[in-house]
This record gives C-alpha cells, structure tokens and sequence, in this order.
C-alpha cells in the first residue's frame, strides 16, 4: 500500500489528475469530507454510487472502533444538508449510472423528495427495504425494523436481475399445470428478486465480519447491490465509508472502489479490512482547507 497523503493545499490532485481514480491499485481510501472531494472527480467518472450517510437520528453513534456525529433536526433540514453531496454524487455518475441511498424512518421520506428534484422524477427506479431482526424491540409502537435504499438512474441503467428459487409450492404447482412445459425454464431459474428484502442479516454480536465500527453494513446487502446494479469492473463510489463495506464487496464482485470517510476511525478500519482481504490499496488525505 502506497500512503500520498498530505496536509498541502489541493493543487497537489488536480482536477481530473490520476490521484483520485483507482489504478494501479484497484482500490482507493479517501479520508476527507465527500463535499470537498467528490467535486474535483471527473463528471461521469462511476457507474456506480452507494451512500449510507448518516440517517439524522441526533444520536452519536459510537461502538469499539470508532464513532461520529448523527446531528439530529426537522428531516426536512437534514435533507437539505444532503444536498450538495447527493448533487456530487449523480454527477459523477455516466449516463447508464445508479445512485443508492441508503436511509431510514429518520428522514428517507424527505430525502426522496430531494433525489426527485436531484436526479428528476423519471429516474426513480426502486425503493428497496432491507427487513431485519434483532437489537431492542418497543413495546408502544410496531418495532422498527426495516431500512430504504432509494434507488435513482440515468438513461438505460445497469441491470443484472437477481432470482431466488420459487417456493416448493408453487413449483409443484407449476410443475403440474397445464402450461408446465411453458413455464419450466422459469421454474428452473427461479423467481426475479422483488423489491423487499427478508433474508440479509445484520451485522451484530459474534458475527466475523464486523468490525467494531458503528452501523456497519453487511456484505451480503451490498454485494447484492453492486452485481446487481454495476458490470464487472465498473467504478463503485462511496463517500461514507465507514468500516469500509462497500469497498470489500466491490472487489469481491470484481469491480474497482473509490471510497472515503471524513473519520480517520473510519479510514483505519476501512484499511486493515481490504489488506485483511489482501486487496492492494492507495489512500490519499483530503486537505479540509
Ligand atoms: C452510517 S456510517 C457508514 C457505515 C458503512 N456503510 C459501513 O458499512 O460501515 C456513515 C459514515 O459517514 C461518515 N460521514 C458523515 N459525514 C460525512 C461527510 N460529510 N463526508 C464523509 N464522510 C462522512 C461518518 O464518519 C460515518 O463513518
């Protein structure tokens, strides 16, 4: 791993210079805040952005590894912080990109009013719910138990449909009707994944895959985002890193990652989890001035 990090003025990556793109090295880690840096990529430099900032809970969220600031206000303010950065994003995406945002109860309803105005109305393609279990349960109102990843694109995006088997039942239905020779290959393949998801745990008490740092996202959740939604080797962007998620599962799936966090917790957990997965990777520390 090569460190070009520096505390000099910006001049040193500029804009549309080689330090901010992934290569040789399939992975680079930016420690700075998105804001600051996101402007100087190239526009139409990712085909894919994924983003789970944080969710406007006015909570600090903190756990072994590392913590940060969750400011809490009216989620129509805290939408409106977004908005620079959500503007970033889909610029930097070409004309067959995806944006996800990943989000809550907290301010997800608000948030996509914003990514309509962002992205245009037409490039809403999906609100996904990611269901779960687990963690404290109220007792004054339904526990909440579900995330939304909002899901906007440009032009004819990416695609891979996902399909999971169909349940036995309607296998044996199928398999006996009338139309069965029809509909086999189908029954064969399994059924296209909709848009609720059931069966991705998170990431919590003894799992390996965490790492101590707040609201870590599991790798199932965005490897099935990323193959879904990008090629193999696409640019996959992520400005909240955090633990560093989204950059593992890039590479898992084959796909180059450009990521950062303003956290140096964040950074340094993010780090030692790609070289854990012996991934080869360049960071470079944004100047705040
Ligand atoms: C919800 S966590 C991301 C968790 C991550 N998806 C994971 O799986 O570990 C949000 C992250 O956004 C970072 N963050 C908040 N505001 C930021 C900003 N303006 N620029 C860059 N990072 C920011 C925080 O430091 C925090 O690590």
């Amino acid at each position: 791993m090569s460190e070009r990090g520096s505390a000099q003025a910006p001049t040193l990556f500029p804009v549309g210079g080689p330090e901010l793109r992934p290569g040789p090295e399939p992975v680079v880690l930016v420690e700075g805040r998105a804001e600051r840096w996101l402007g100087e990529l190239p526009a139409g430099s990712a085909q894919l952005a994924y983003v789970d900032p944080p969710f406007g809970t006015g909570k600090r969220r903190t756990s072994s590894a590392g913590s940060y600031e969750d400011p809490g206000r009216h989620p129509r303010e805290y939408a409106e912080t977004l908005r620079p950065l959500l503007d970033l994003l889909w610029r930097a995406l070409d004309a067959r990109g995806t944006l996800l945002v990943h989000l809550d109860h907290h301010a997800s309803h608000y948030v996509k009013v914003l990514l309509d105005e962002v992205c245009g109305i037409d490039s809403f393609r999906n609100e996904i719910v990611w269901c779960y279990s687990g963690g404290g349960v109220a007792r004054s109102d339904y526990a909440r138990k579900h995330d939304v990843i909002l899901r906007y694109a440009k032009g004819e995006p990416r695609f891979h449909v996902e399909r999971r088997p169909f349940k036995e039942n309607t296998q044996a239905v199928g398999r006996h009707s009338t139309y069965a020779r029809e509909v086999a290959i189908d029954l064969a393949r399994g059924t296209p994944l909709t848009d609720w998801w059931t069966d991705i745990p998170t990431v919590t008490g003894w799992n390996p895959e965490r790492t101590g740092y707040p609201t870590q996202k599991p790798l199932m959740l965005l490897e099935r985002l990323i193959a879904t939604c990008s090629d193999p080797g696409d640019l996959v962007l992520d400005p909240c890193c955090g633990s560093g998620t989204t950059a593992v599962a890039a590479r898992r799936q084959g796909r180059l990652a450009l990521v950062g966090d303003v956290s140096p917790a964040a950074l340094a957990v993010s780090a030692e989890r790609l070289r854990a997965a012996g991934e080869e990777l360049r960071r470079v520390r944004w100047p705040e001035v």
